[in-house]
């Protein structure tokens, strides 16, 4: 499968979460055998000239893309957490994204200084939640410098923004 069918695979809402906002929704893709298997390849071709000694990945959707791709590349998985879900001390950046205001958490003590973090998720829209995802990493001792996305919203500037703080954006689709 290529690009194009992924995209077919892709399921947009009007009006959600809030009017205004076209989501696009990745249930579909993930439902479709062939669609999933194919975005896991993709993103690994994407990241195979990249030094990784982890990858990242953002609560919830980069969850799921960001653990497979970490299976396919034979290293572990640093789990971005929304607010008050880790149960040990933690560190946390508050930020902004398309629709609203969250807050990511991240256990410190599972990152060893100046590895190379890869940072995933399955949207990049304004970047604001990659940004924070990376604020968190960096504080913790990593080097993030790469964030794979399977789906980029061009016309909100994330890549811009992740350029601008040092991290260069990659999508399979735009
Ligand atoms: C979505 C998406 C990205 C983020 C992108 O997550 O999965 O993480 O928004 O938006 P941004 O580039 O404007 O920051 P959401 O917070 O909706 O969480 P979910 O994965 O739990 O659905
Ligand atoms: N996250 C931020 N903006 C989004 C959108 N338009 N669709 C799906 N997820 C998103």
């Amino acid at each position: 499968m290529g690009r194009d069918g992924l995209k077919d695979l892709i399921r947009t809402v009007p009006d959600f979460p809030s009017p205004g906002i076209q989501f696009r929704d990745i249930t579909t893709l993930l439902a479709d055998a062939e669609g999933l298997a194919a975005s896991v390849d993709m993103l690994a071709e994407l990241a195979s000239d990249l030094r990784v000694d982890k990858v990242a990945g953002v609560e919830a959707r980069g969850f799921i893309f960001g653990t497979a791709l970490a299976i396919r590349l034979g290293k572990g998985f640093v789990p971005l957490r929304k607010a008050n879900k880790l149960p040990v001390e933690c560190i946390g950046e508050d930020y902004a994204l398309e629709y609203g205001e969250a807050r990511l958490e991240l256990d410190p003590s599972i990152i060893t200084a100046d590895e190379n973090v890869l940072l995933v998720d399955d949207l990049l829209a304004t970047g604001g939640t990659a940004l924070a995802g990376a604020r968190l990493l960096r504080r913790a001792g990593a080097m993030v410098s790469h964030a794979l996305f399977v789906i980029e919203l061009p016309e909100l500037g994330g890549a811009q923004a992740l350029a601008d703080a040092g991290l260069e954006a990659k999508a399979l689709l735009q």
